[in-house]
């Protein structure tokens, strides 16, 4: 799985897919710039989605609102006080680790493992469990649960998972030994799970005391607004599309005239300062986020929340990922805003990790903007409830959904990427194919002529131009045929179109289609319609 993780990042360089930020400069970390290929690719899912939540859905509306917003936003959602990873560092190494990281992946690890054995097969859990009481210094720091206030968590009259004696533990500083008890008393693998997830690891201690505490690290990067330097003008670069939504809910309800239920849609970019960011465009500095926020009534909100955790499942699988590949993660701990909340994960060759959110937020970022603001945040709903009486003003509740750009694109090229072996009783041979959904090709259509003269290229050209302004191609008389095949293989186009000498004769051309390799002979005239009717939405 690493093998094939490291090939998707080395494709995606050579073929002009990403590159890592001011390369020549050894690179900034955490960041990546897309190259022509891959902005082409990530403009497609952007299409996608756009096409799916906005055009496919009358009472959804798009916005673009601005990357700067006024600091007190960030006061009333909550990021300035709570947007926080705990981080701890290791005083040897130097090395500083986000705690609640460490024990993730640990516990992923030690999941995939057992991923093909039914949780409920005791002795793997208990393989699992030795997995634990065997984990190294280093991660038996994340395995250790500190709590902001530890006296309500870990009281043992409040949770059935603490025992006196761990209480005890942790009032001496011995914390693991609590976490230990936590995941020997688990009864299977998935109520693990959830009381890890339910346990936030926010204080990390070390047996071997080279560790630091845990501190707290606020994500948001901030930077001085016109000129002052004195920290009175500070303002944050978003760390979601959210609240430029959030705090234009009135204005777009009013000028659209929009009806509840409805939403408002958004494709930007966030910032967050990972502290340690990893895996490639999994977890970066700069990303982009495509978000969407549905207002409804009060009290329908679980209904709606249904609606989408399901609607936006079939969105993913409907590019063809199998999908034993998704899952959801329902969050057992909510955030203190939301009443539900799940994750739509895929299977990276590192384990199943989170793509989108799907969150019930209720009242509360709207609730917050009018207090702080001073500004109304409600509707007016006039359709009649059960009794007959309007429904009247109230502030509505709403759901998200929340997808990372990037990590889509990631798990779009690991879908598509693979060594497909072509070998034969005479001889061996494979060839390298991105088998991209034709929709997102970044190339739909190559069109070679098959030498360089007799008027060969002239005719390519011209059936270039013809194409051209409702497809994205590639034209290319460099190199023989099958490898120019190859290499659009190796990029994802569904068609490569080549122009020959009876071509000059009777306008008829070669199509090869990319997955099958097959060749047809069609007429010019009937290229676009061929084309259209795979790549279109
Ligand atoms: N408005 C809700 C929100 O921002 P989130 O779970 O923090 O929720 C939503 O982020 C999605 O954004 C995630 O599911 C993930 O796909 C993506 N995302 C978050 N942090 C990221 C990062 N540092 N790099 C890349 N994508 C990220």
């Amino acid at each position: 799985n690493d093998e094939q993780f490291k090939n998707v990042i080395s494709h995606a360089k050579e073929y002009g897919f990403v590159f890592q930020s001011s390369e020549i400069y050894d690179g900034l970390s955490a960041v990546y710039d897309y190259g022509q290929l891959g902005a082409e690719l990530k403009n497609n899912i952007k299409t996608y989605w756009w096409k799916a939540m906005v055009q496919m859905h009358e009472n959804i509306v798009g916005i673009d609102s601005a990357i700067f917003m006024h600091p007190k936003v960030w006061k009333a959602s909550g990021h300035v006080d709570g947007f926080n990873d705990p981080m701890i560092d290791n005083k040897d190494s130097k090395k500083r680790y986000r705690a609640d990281q460490l024990l993730e992946n640990k516990i992923d690890e030690l999941y995939s493992e057992l991923a093909n054995f039914s949780e409920a097969n005791q002795a793997q859990f208990e393989k699992f469990q030795q997995g634990i009481l065997a984990l190294s210094d280093e991660e038996q720091a994340a395995w250790i649960i500190g709590f902001k206030n530890e006296t309500e968590i870990l009281d043992p009259s409040k949770h059935p998972f603490v025992e006196e004696t761990s209480w005890r533990f942790v009032r001496k500083g011995l914390a693991l030994e609590v976490e230990m008890n936590l995941a020997l008393k688990a009864e299977n693998l998935s109520q693990l799970k959830d009381l890890i997830v339910d346990y936030k690891v926010i204080c990390p201690i070390s047996k071997t005391s080279n560790w630091t505490d845990v501190r707290q690290f606020n994500l948001m990067f901030s930077t001085q607004f016109g000129a002052m330097a004195d920290g009175s003008e500070e303002v944050y670069l978003r760390p979601e599309t959210a609240q430029g939504i959030f705090v234009n809910f009135l204005n777009v309800q009013k000028t659209g005239r929009m009806k509840i239920p409805f939403g408002i849609a958004q494709i930007g970019k966030a910032f967050r300062n990972e502290v340690i960011a990893r895996q490639f465009i999994m977890r970066m500095r700069e990303f982009e986020q495509m978000e969407m926020q549905f207002f409804v009534r009060p009290g329908e909100d679980k209904k709606w929340f249904e609606y989408w955790k399901e609607a936006r499942l079939k969105w993913h699988k409907a590019l063809g990922t199998p999908p034993e590949k998704y899952r959801y993660h329902d969050h057992v701990k909510l955030a203190h805003y939301a009443n539900a909340a799940t994750d739509i994960e895929f299977e990276f060759p590192f384990g199943f990790k989170e793509v989108e959110g799907i969150h019930s937020r209720t009242d509360f970022d709207l609730s917050q903007h009018q207090e702080y603001s001073g500004k109304k945040m409600q509707y007016f709903d006039s359709d009649l409830d059960e009794n007959g009486k309007p429904y009247g003003n109230y502030v509505p509740y709403v759901i998200e959904t929340s997808i990372g750009l990037d990590r889509m694109f990631l798990l779009t090229m690991i879908n598509a990427l693979e060594e497909e072996d072509l070998s034969t009783a005479e001889k061996q041979d494979s060839r390298t194919l991105l088998r991209l959904h034709p929709a997102l090709a970044p190339i739909k259509a190559a069109i070679f002529p098959l030498t360089k003269k007799d008027g060969l290229p002239e005719k390519a050209r011209e059936i270039m131009d013809s194409l051209k302004l409702d497809f994205n191609c590639m034209y290319e008389e460099k190199d023989a045929i099958g490898k120019r095949y190859r290499r659009q293989d190796a990029i994802g186009t569904p068609f490569c179109i080549t122009v020959d000498h009876q071509t000059l004769e009777d306008n008829t051309v070669t199509i090869r289609h990319r997955d099958t390799m097959e060749q047809q002979r069609i007429e010019i005239k009937d290229l676009h319609f061929t084309i259209d009717s795979k790549v279109s939405w």
